[in-house]
């Protein structure tokens, strides 16, 4: 019998969680307006809401963390994280920011205008919001199985090749300032894209001289799934193949919250002079001096190491498995769930589990709320909340594509049987779905309303 896939770490320093009742969770929920955005983290058990600056740091971290030079301009630690980030990643210029929507800004303000399109696999909320914040349209081109939850597929995060090559017939490849891929497929349920896909779009991205981004979130994961995955990389080591995918694009945009394992912090890489001299001088303005884009020196010292160690092997081997557990389990139980499970989050089918609830009544939001009440457990909706659209003419408001929750697991901060504990949370409440009652939205702001909605329980 094969040995079970341990957590590779042991536990060196331990943060208390604070039991609550079923009674509290419906007084705190209440104060949130139903939002659990508002809810205070001393208030949550298990806390699923992101995997995003959420991980557990090593002792190599934190030693790091102490080596940090806080100097102004040119501290050594900006050194030891750019060569990091060359040596992995592969891009000339390493310009480092906040964290990833900060690269996002900089890079929409420099190469998009009015008018643009800017194709995806699936952008994320905040890939969106700065591109739409620039006047220009963001466009999703996921292959049609994402549209499925329950069919199979390896790399269900893959764009779709046809839809990109029809876009830029249709729109011109003019309007078009870049194409991205985004790793993995976060808004498509946390899903891998496969290297012939990547190389694929940026053939494509090429004949017509389009610029190809990817945005590199969560790269190791991605590269790990392509090595278990893919003909012919199942001997090559994580750290070539995320190399190798790097090599096929232009520049990168990458939030370090999720395979940085730190806490805090992003970078935009390219290898174009012009646009780096270009995004440096945005930077300036609202980050920070070049070699510390809005980030103390030891955040650098964390996101150097956290790039190393996220490419172990054995840690992804354990990461990967943990997150099949969870969703194995929920699919044992007849839980409705994106297949097969993600890379760092299993995603709900609301629609499919509550399908009484109609998605003007946000089946996801309704889930979301009794995890909270059921267990202390935080999911977020990736839905109609989320990326329902307002129609310009009738103001109705057009549905998502699909109603899902996702729990999304921060990396190496939980045990199995925490998530023993969210299993039985989520199927007592899958035993009692026909009385779960829909939400409606009673607040909402003009831009990723998710965050600040308030919702009240329709009658
Ligand atoms: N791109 C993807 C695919 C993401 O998942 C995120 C963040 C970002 C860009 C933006 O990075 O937060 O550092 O500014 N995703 C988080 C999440 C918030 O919960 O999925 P950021």
């Amino acid at each position: 019998m094969p040995m079970p896939i341990i957590e590779p770490f042991r536990i060196k320093m331990v943060e208390p969680i604070r039991m609550t009742t079923r009674q509290e969770r419906e007084r705190i929920l209440d104060q949130a307006g139903g939002n659990l955005f508002f809810v205070h983290s001393r208030d949550v058990l298990i806390d699923l809401l992101t995997d995003s600056g959420t991980s557990a740091m090593s002792a190599e971290q934190w030693a790091g963390m102490m080596r940090g030079d806080e100097a102004y301009a040119c501290s050594q630690s900006y050194y030891s994280f750019r060569d990091t980030v060359r040596d992995i990643f592969g891009f000339k210029h390493v310009i480092p920011t906040h964290q990833g929507r900060a690269a996002e800004r900089i890079l929409f303000a420099t190469m998009c205008d009015s008018g643009h399109v800017v194709p995806n696999n699936t952008h994320f909320d905040t890939t969106r919001a700065n591109i739409e914040y620039r006047g220009a349209q963001a466009i999703d081109l996921p292959i049609p199985e994402t549209l499925h939850p329950g069919k199979h597929h390896p790399f269900k995060g893959n764009l779709d090749t046809n839809g990109l090559r029809e876009l830029i017939t249709r729109v011109g490849a003019r309007t078009i300032p870049l194409g991205m891929v985004t790793v993995t497929n976060n808004s498509g349920g946390g899903q891998p894209v496969s290297m012939a896909n990547v190389s694929e779009t940026r053939d494509i991205l090429a004949q017509h001289s389009i610029p190809f981004y990817l945005d590199a979130c969560r790269f190791a994961e991605n590269a790990y799934f392509i090595k278990r995955r893919e003909p012919g990389y199942a001997e090559k080591s994580v750290r070539d193949i995320a190399r190798e995918m790097f090599s096929l694009a232009d520049g990168c945009t990458m939030s370090a919250k999720k395979d940085g394992l730190a806490n805090i912090g992003g970078f935009l890489c390219t290898n174009d002079d012009r646009l780096a001299q270009q995004e440096r001088d945005l930077l300036i303005l609202t980050e920070g001096f070049p070699t510390y884009g809005g980030l103390a020196g030891r955040d650098l010292e964390a996101i150097a190491t956290g790039l190393q160690e996220v490419l172990h092997e054995d840690y992804l081997e354990y990461r990967i498995a943990s997150i099949r557990y969870l969703g194995n389990g929920l699919l044992g139980a007849d839980v409705p769930i994106v297949q097969p499970p993600g890379g760092h989050a299993v995603y709900i089918d609301a629609r499919a589990l509550l399908p009484h609830i109609p998605q003007n009544q946000y089946p996801g939001q309704a889930l979301v709320i009794e995890l909270f009440l059921e267990a202390g457990i935080r999911a977020v909706e990736i839905g109609s909340v989320m990326f329902g659209k307002k129609d310009r003419e009738t103001g109705a408001e057009i549905p998502a594509r699909l109603e899902l929750v996702r729990l999304a697991v921060p990396r190496r901060v939980y045990t199995q049987s925490h998530i023993d504990y969210v299993l039985e949370a989520i199927l007592s409440v899958a035993r009692r779905r026909d009385r779960i009652r829909g939400v409606k939205i009673v607040e909402e702001a003009p831009f990723l309303r998710h965050f600040t909605a308030k919702f009240a329980r329709c009658d």
